[in-house]
């Protein structure tokens, strides 16, 4: 199939996780994420949703995604609109299939993150469609609402899909992630059990591409089932591999490229889906001292330059999808030299929101931008 009937066949696509699409969907989706950062660097970007609204709504603080968000509804021609979920009536209870209806009525495209509590996060957005679509059929309405997944309990796909862009520019193009060798690492912090969604999305996507990818963590930081039989399913598919470790030294050496960042371990991010059921907030504030003291036990788990020294050449790709604790994460030699690198690999994530919109939004893109 040309990549150009794959683009059609896009049309109307939500992105709720980077493995409901095929390989070749991703790939048409690179292209075109391509094409736009070109355009929009030479300033020729058209403005091909006019008068759309792209409403995002945030259950969980961000910098990054949120204005790559806006910057990428506003380079298509639309207007960026930012709701703060906590103040929402789902805090009063109102569904998400409910919230999704009265956001879907006003809007043209809708970004949901909603990553703090596991086995809520994706099947919120799902529900949040739900009630997009059949507000829409009911009213005989032909407009097509897109949901893009801004974080979840599973993936982080428009920071997995930007990562990759980025690697492969780094690496040399499509191919060249077949064969390398990248470290997706626990690292300490001090200072929030952190989503496992971001290494889930990682190791999900990077095996589809021949790499040779290693998963890192102390005991009982493990990561979700589904996203682990994925990881090994794509590595199988692709000619790659992945395996994991409990040992950092380990899994950086002869590493191309590294990836150390923190998570909550699985045991107490569980309970707190308990707590937080309950309404318990003195419940929530025990688990998160609990999951910190944890991490505490785990200080050594830094990137610096003596770990990075044991990777290929000593000169491993450093990534991070930000805001990285400095000191904790990583030392502060190793993201001195590698803050550009971090900054580029952030920049992708509106190129990547802008291509998911696009493709989803308008008919006949390959001719309109150019493919
Ligand atoms: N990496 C990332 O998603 O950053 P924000 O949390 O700031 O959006």
């Amino acid at each position: 199939m040309s990549k150009h009937s794959i683009l059609d066949q896009l049309y109307g696509r939500s992105m709720l996780l980077t493995q409901d699409w095929s390989t070749a969907e991703l790939e048409a989706l690179l292209t075109v994420a391509t094409r736009m950062e070109k355009l929009d660097l030479k300033g020729k970007m058209p403005a091909l949703l006019p008068n759309q609204l792209a409403y995002a709504m945030f259950f969980d603080n961000s910098t990054r995604t949120k204005s790559a968000w806006a910057g990428a509804a506003s380079r298509l021609g639309m207007q960026p609109v930012i709701v703060d979920g906590s103040s929402t009536q789902v805090s009063h209870g109102e569904t998400a299939a409910e919230t999704g209806a009265m956001l879907g009525m006003n809007s043209h495209a809708l970004g949901v993150r909603h990553d703090l509590i596991l086995g809520e996060g994706n099947s919120f957005m799902r529900d949040v469609k739900d009630g997009i679509d059949s507000y829409l059929d009911a009213t005989g309405n032909a407009r097509k609402v897109p949901i893009v997944n801004l974080q979840c309990d599973i993936d982080h796909p428009t920071q997995a899909m930007a990562d990759l862009m980025w690697l492969r520019e780094h690496f040399g193009g499509p191919s060249s992630l077949r064969g390398k060798k990248i470290a997706v690492s626990w690292a300490y912090s001090p200072s929030y059990a952190k989503p496992l969604s971001v290494p889930q999305g990682l190791i999900m996507l990077l095996t589809r591409y021949g790499a040779e990818v290693t998963l890192a963590h102390p005991y009982g930081y493990d990561l979700l089932d589904m996203p682990m039989a994925a990881a090994k399913q794509n590595s199988q598919e692709s000619g790659g591999s992945f395996r994991v470790t409990h040992n950092m030294d380990e899994a950086f050496e002869g590493a191309h490229a590294v990836y150390p960042k923190s998570w909550g371990p699985q045991a107490l991010m569980l309970e707190r889906v308990e707590a937080n059921k309950r309404k318990d907030n003195a419940g929530m504030k025990d688990i998160e001292q609990r999951a910190l003291a944890l991490n505490a036990q785990h200080r050594d788990w830094i990137c610096d330059e003596s770990r990075m020294a044991r990777t290929e050449g000593g000169k491993a790709l450093y990534l991070h999808c930000l805001p990285a604790d400095i000191g904790a994460e990583v030392s502060a030699g190793v993201m001195d030299l590698h803050k550009v690198n971090v900054a580029r690999e952030a920049q992708k994530k509106v190129y990547i929101i802008m291509a998911m919109l696009a493709v989803a939004k308008v008919q006949g893109l390959a001719e309109k931008i150019g493919l």
